[in-house]
């Protein structure tokens, strides 16, 4: 594992996320009230890039499309494509793709860069 240059520190600013690729990884980075995260980019349900509209509230990340929900700490899923729920097209729409949790990254900043930890 080595970490990586993945942006810029002053362009990620206070409460957003962006999508960013690192050594062919593509990786969503965010910076929140308890700090930075880094995820997979996409969604775990049916790839969904998360930069584009995922909320980011209690720890957790929630995409925009289905809401599905994984805790921010460990990736671990929270909630699986529960919207809509009438009528039930969310249920039916995760029923399609097997649950997974959400890869987390090992996030810092240094020399003025936000580093991702990739192998
Ligand atoms: S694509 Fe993200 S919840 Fe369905």
């Amino acid at each position: 594992m080595a970490w990586h240059n993945a942006l810029k520190s002053h362009k990620l600013r206070d409460g957003k996320t962006k999508m960013v690729t690192v050594k062919r990884t593509m990786v969503m980075l965010g910076r929140a009230d308890d700090g930075l995260f880094a995820t997979e980019a996409l969604c775990r349900h049916m790839r969904w890039p998360l930069a584009w509209g995922a909320k980011v509230k209690d720890g957790c990340v929630r995409c925009p499309l289905h809401q599905t929900t994984h805790r921010l700490e460990d990736g671990a899923l929270q909630e699986w494509s529960p919207f809509p729920l009438f009528p039930p097209y969310g249920k039916l729409v995760g029923a399609m793709v097997k649950q997974k949790d959400l890869k987390i990254y090992n996030v810092r900043e240094h020399d003025g860069f936000i580093q991702v930890e990739l192998p």
